[in-house]
């Protein structure tokens, strides 16, 4: 089962349908830079939606076209201008932006990968974070599943992130006062610079 399978199949159990509560609180707290921001595996294009509404020129990034077409439609819905959230059809692992971005936001992203990319994962922030830059991972979800479970998602907490990241600084980490309904308590917020 490919990402584009899912997509085509209406397999989207992760699309809350709305942007991230956690993201509007950090939105709200000034903690990031402006400037360009990336969203990793957008998806449905929310979160990049509300980075734009607050005046971040954001990319989302997705691998299924299928998502990319969602995103476009989204987009239009929420009233966003095209150049304002672009979306990108690109492998994270391989995509070459333009130039690299002040704040990217990774959610149900680094989640899904299998676990074996996860170091690759954190070699690629090196490469698309700007000098200054704040890459923000809203780390979910925190559980200790039954054995024998398989994911996506895998079971994330902020030390994983640590581990994939090192000689990164964990600038800020905090409990969202908000969650999608069923992630409370699940989840944490965690900034990182180089
Ligand atoms: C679990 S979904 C989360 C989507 C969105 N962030 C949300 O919460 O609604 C993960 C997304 O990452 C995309 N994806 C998976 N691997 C990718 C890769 N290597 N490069 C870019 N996108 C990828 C998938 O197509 C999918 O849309």
């Amino acid at each position: 089962m490919t990402w584009e399978d899912a997509w085509r199949e209406g397999r989207t159990r992760w699309d809350a349908g709305a942007p991230a509560p956690a993201l509007e609180e950090l939105i709200a707290s000034e903690r990031l830079p402006g400037g360009l921001a990336l969203v990793t595996g957008a998806g449905r294009g929310y979160d990049a939606f509300a980075l734009a509404k607050a005046g971040w020129r954001v990319t989302g990034l997705d691998l299924a076209p299928t998502a990319a077409d969602a995103f476009a439609a989204e987009r239009a819905k929420s009233g966003v201008a095209a150049d304002q959230a672009r979306i990108a059809l690109g492998d994270f692992f391989t995509w070459k932006p333009a130039q690299p971005f002040d704040v990217i936001w990774d959610y149900t992203f680094l989640c899904a990968l299998p676990l074996g990319q996860r170091h690759r994962w954190g070699a690629r922030m090196n490469e698309l974070l700007a000098e200054g830059g704040v890459l923000a991972t809203l780390v979910f979800p925190m559980v200790h599943p039954e054995a024998g479970y398989t994911g996506p998602p895998w079971p994330l907490f902020p030390d994983d992130v640590a581990a994939v990241l090192p000689g990164w600084t964990r600038i800020h980490e905090a409990e969202p006062a908000r969650s999608h309904p069923g992630r409370e308590s699940k989840e944490r917020l965690a900034l990182w610079q180089r």
